[in-house]
């Protein structure tokens, strides 16, 4: 099955965030990654699919400003009544990630993506995965992805998935790109299934 918004709304519509497969209760991995990024005042974080994630509440309480990114609009409208009072503050986007975004989105320290990218199987989304990664990410900044990896279930909320080697993502990125960190994560599903992750941390320190 081809990903896309119906799909996506669909599963976002019938169920609550902790049965979600992804559902973590801490971004703890994430948050791990991030404490070593040494310049951390108010950075832009930019989110492609953001989900209904806990790492939004915790970003926001950190000071971040937020392009928060899905392509269902069920998802995003789930975390604007979880934020009433931060609605303003967020730069919202209902948009494929695979397609160019808007030439206003603003310019982002921070590109965090946990699971979302493994999601795009075709040449041309990845393609366009990463074009828009690198117009929107500044020089500087860093690039946070979790991915399944090769040793992880070849399917996720019915979809099948690429998954990702840290040697893929350093060659799709390029030579810009500087590797910070990387780590393997188990995490377990909310059926206690583990499901095996990549963890990355990459700077860019080119143009
Ligand atoms: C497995 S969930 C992860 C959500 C969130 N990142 C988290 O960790 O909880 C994948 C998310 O990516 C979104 N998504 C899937 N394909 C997408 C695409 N092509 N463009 C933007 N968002 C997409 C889905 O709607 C969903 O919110």
């Amino acid at each position: 099955m081809k990903s896309n918004a119906k799909h996506w709304d669909r599963i976002f519509d019938k169920t609550k965030d902790a049965r979600l497969g992804w559902y973590e209760e801490k971004a703890a991995p994430t948050l791990a990654l991030m404490a070593k990024i040494p310049e951390w005042k108010s950075p832009r974080v930019f989110l492609p699919g953001a989900g209904t994630s806990v790492l939004i509440d915790a970003l926001l309480t950190k000071g971040a400003r937020l392009i928060l990114n899905d392509i269902s609009s069920a998802a995003l409208d789930r975390v604007k009544e979880r934020h009433t009072d931060k609605r303003d503050a967020i730069h919202w986007l209902c948009k494929d990630i695979s397609q160019p975004v808007p030439v206003d989105v603003p310019a982002a320290d921070i590109w965090i993506d946990r699971a979302v990218l493994h999601f795009l199987t075709d040449k041309d989304t990845i393609e366009g995965y990463f074009k828009n990664l690198k117009d929107v990410l500044r020089v500087g900044g860093h690039a946070v992805f979790a991915e399944f990896s090769e040793h992880g279930a070849p399917k996720c909320a019915g979809l099948t998935l690429h998954r990702y080697a840290v040697g893929e993502l350093s060659e799709r990125l390029g030579e810009s790109f500087d590797l910070v960190s990387q780590f393997d994560h188990t995490y377990l599903n909310p059926n206690g299934d583990p499901r095996p992750y990549i963890y990355t941390m990459y700077r860019r320190i080119d143009g």
